[in-house]
């Protein structure tokens, strides 16, 4: 009986569930968010949802609320109403957001749930804030996050760990303006790599920023088009190639899901073909691809993803070359688009994780890495 009763009155955890953002992709955030809200289960969580605005300012919502969206169906309302500051001392593995403006307001989370991407959240500035509030929080931490991010340091360690990478180079601004240096290093990139190329920001996402170039008299306007996103850019060589993608899910041993294909009706997945134009790409689970090959394809993404330094979750993203079917690990996304129809939790839909089970998963993931970094001394 008494067993019973302690079940029956056994707290909820409370998630805090955050949103927006200080990014290019705060309005992707508020339909990712969405879904989460929508999914998490009531019978184990209370749920708080706290919007941040595109200046940074946390709103917590005094009640989610979900309205619709044109593209993706919903998304988050992000009301402005207090002001709430976040509180990271307060009280170990807690999470104390204060309303500014009345000291006695409070809300408390146990485990946080960043479904915002970009900038100052998926880079890892958001998961050191965490890490100093010591809050479980779902997601890769600060190492993996800031290495996902910056895909210059990323092909590095991938290099390093013997993981395919498209040849590239990565450009300072600071040697882009100096007096003729300009020319000289387009000349070195076109020598080195040919055309067609992409050059792109080194930290960006959401194809920010990127550009295909075909002729040699487009490449200084593209690498000032991407200098605006970055202060560093990186050329990198074109490949033919299908779009292939993998979830991957786990802290020290982690899993890979089927595979699946976007298929861009644009000239490449750009932020149109991924945001604006509705029939912009097709999403193709599983992709069509030998299993031989598709297994060596996962077992890379779960290698990649280890070589960031990734935990709890991420979208491996690969090239592959249509005439060689030789593959490439393009980039590691630490918060994936979470849209109901997104990518990332489709693909564990089609592995046999429906959805608001893998947000359980990722919510247990969190408090595992976080009692082992407990447990860690940081004194003598
Ligand atoms: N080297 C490349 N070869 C072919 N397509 C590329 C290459 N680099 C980028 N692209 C195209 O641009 C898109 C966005 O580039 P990506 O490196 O994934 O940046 P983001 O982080 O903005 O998604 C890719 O999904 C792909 O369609
Ligand atoms: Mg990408």
């Amino acid at each position: 009986m008494a067993g019973n009763t302690i079940s029956k009155n056994k707290a909820k955890l409370r998630i805090g569930v955050l949103y927006g953002g200080r990014s290019g992709e705060h309005d992707v955030s508020l339909c990712s968010a969405a879904s989460v809200v929508a999914a998490l289960d009531r019978n184990k969580y209370n749920v708080t949802a706290i919007g941040i605005d595109r200046d940074g300012r946390w709103y917590v919502q005094e009640k989610p609320e979900i309205v619709p969206d044109k593209d993706f169906g919903r998304k988050m309302a992000l009301k402005k109403s207090g002001m709430w500051l976040v509180n990271h001392f307060e009280q170990k593995n807690k999470l104390h957001i204060y309303d500014i403006k009345n000291k006695n307001k409070e809300v408390v989370v146990d485990v946080v749930f960043p479904v915002i991407h970009g900038t100052f959240c998926e880079d890892g500035t958001l998961q050191g804030l965490l890490e100093l509030a010591m809050v479980p929080y779902v997601g890769a931490d600060v190492i993996g996050s800031a290495v996902g991010m910056d895909k210059d340091i990323a092909k590095r360690l991938l290099n390093q760990s013997g993981i395919p990478i498209v040849p590239s180079v990565t450009i300072n601004k600071q040697s882009w303006q100096e007096n003729a240096n300009a020319k000289i290093i387009m000349k070195d990139a076109l020598e080195k790599l040919g055309l067609p190329l992409f050059v792109k920001p080194v930290c960006a996402g959401s194809s920010v920023g990127v550009k295909k170039v075909k002729k040699e008299k487009m490449l200084a306007n593209a690498m000032n088009f991407a200098f605006q996103f970055d202060t560093r850019v990186m050329i990198e060589k074109a490949v033919d190639c299908r779009e292939i993608e993998c979830a991957v899910l786990g802290n020290e041993n982690p899993v890979a899901s089927v595979l699946g294909e976007i298929i861009p009706r644009h000239e490449f997945y750009s932020y149109e073909a991924k945001y604006i134009d509705p029939n912009g790409a097709a999403l193709k689970i599983p992709a069509e691809i030998g299993k031989p090959l598709a297994d060596k394809i996962r077992k890379i993404a779960v290698e990649g993803y280890m070589a960031l330094g990734c935990s709890s979750m991420a979208r491996v993203d690969f090239f592959l070359d249509k005439k060689t079917n030789k593959f490439y690990l393009n980039e590691i996304n630490t918060i994936p688009g979470f849209t109901s129809i997104s990518m990332y939790p489709k693909l564990w839909a089609a592995t046999g994780l429906k959805y608001s089970d893998l947000l359980d998963k990722l919510i247990a993931l969190a408090l595992d890495r976080h009692k082992k970094k407990l447990e860690i001394k940081t004194d003598k």
